[in-house]
């Protein structure tokens, strides 16, 4: 693992511990950050695949234009898929995926198949470590992959749940893309840009954001309470360095 320095926190008006939204009860960056992303990097993750969604992810492959190489946006625990729609949108010329496991948060959008195409966006329920793995197996890498406002898991016990503290980590950042990230949560953020700079080695800076319009659902119901918003950006060429350094399976 390459050496980084850590990252410091970006100081706000209103702390977002004291909103109330999040009762982390963790003021810093993990402690065991280091150790675990380390570990993931180090072990072969060996958990079987998700069934369900092996077999959505094939109805895709069969269905949508980008197995063939085509180049394509991943919108990853897309939740409704309104953000999905918005960049789809935005980038005419390009596949636009989201994916997300709650058919309660996809049924919103009026979406009740595990497979929803419309022109060029598609909404898939499956479960976001296995569709990743399946991915980087095929060697089917997104042109950009929003993760926007994961679960922040906020407890100091759930770093194993929050993204970069996952066993899947390694491979979420070998699927590759310009990968961006946004959350509420600073610490998270930190956590995602220090995982990703121990990693690669490369230097990742947390943004605060104000964007104009909300892209997705929590983004709005953030913004409506004054939430600070940040985001983390993942140039293509640094999880590509990193995919390449990877021992093959
Ligand atoms: C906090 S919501 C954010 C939804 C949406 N991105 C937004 O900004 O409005 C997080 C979403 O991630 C999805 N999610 C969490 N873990 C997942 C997994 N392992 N596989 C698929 N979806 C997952 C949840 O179902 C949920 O819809």
């Amino acid at each position: 693992m390459r050496v980084a320095k850590p990252l410091k926190r970006i100081p706000t008006k209103t702390d977002i511990r004291e909103s109330g939204l999040i009762n982390d009860g963790q003021n810093a960056v993990h402690e065991n950050l280091e150790v675990s992303v380390q570990r993931h990097i180090d072990h072969v993750w060996r958990q079987p695949l998700h069934r369900p969604t092996i077999d959505v992810y094939r109805q895709l492959v069969e269905l949508a234009p980008f197995a063939d190489g085509s180049p394509f946006i991943l919108d990853s625990g897309c939740g409704t898929g309104s953000s999905t729609q918005a960049l789809a949108a935005d980038h005419p010329g390009q596949l636009v995926i989201g994916v997300d496991q709650s058919s309660a948060r996809l049924a919103r959008s009026g979406v009740s198949t595990s497979i929803h195409q419309s022109g060029n966006c598609v909404l898939v329920r499956a479960e976001l470590a296995t569709f990743w793995r399946l991915l980087l197996k095929d060697g089917l890498k997104p042109v950009r992959h929003f993760l926007l406002y994961p679960n922040p898991w906020p407890k100091p016990g759930h770093l194993a749940r929050r993204w970069h503290g996952h066993p899947v980590f390694p491979d979420l950042l070998s699927v590759g893309g310009d990968i961006e990230l946004r959350c509420n949560w600073d610490i998270y953020a930190l956590e995602f840009a220090q995982a990703v700079q121990l990693a690669t080695g490369a230097p990742l800076k947390v943004q605060r954001i104000r964007p104009k319009t909300a892209i997705s659902p929590f983004e709005k119901k953030y913004m409506d309470r004054g939430h600070a918003l940040y985001a983390v950006t993942v140039p293509g060429s640094v999880s590509a360095g990193f995919r390449r350094s990877r021992p093959a399976k």
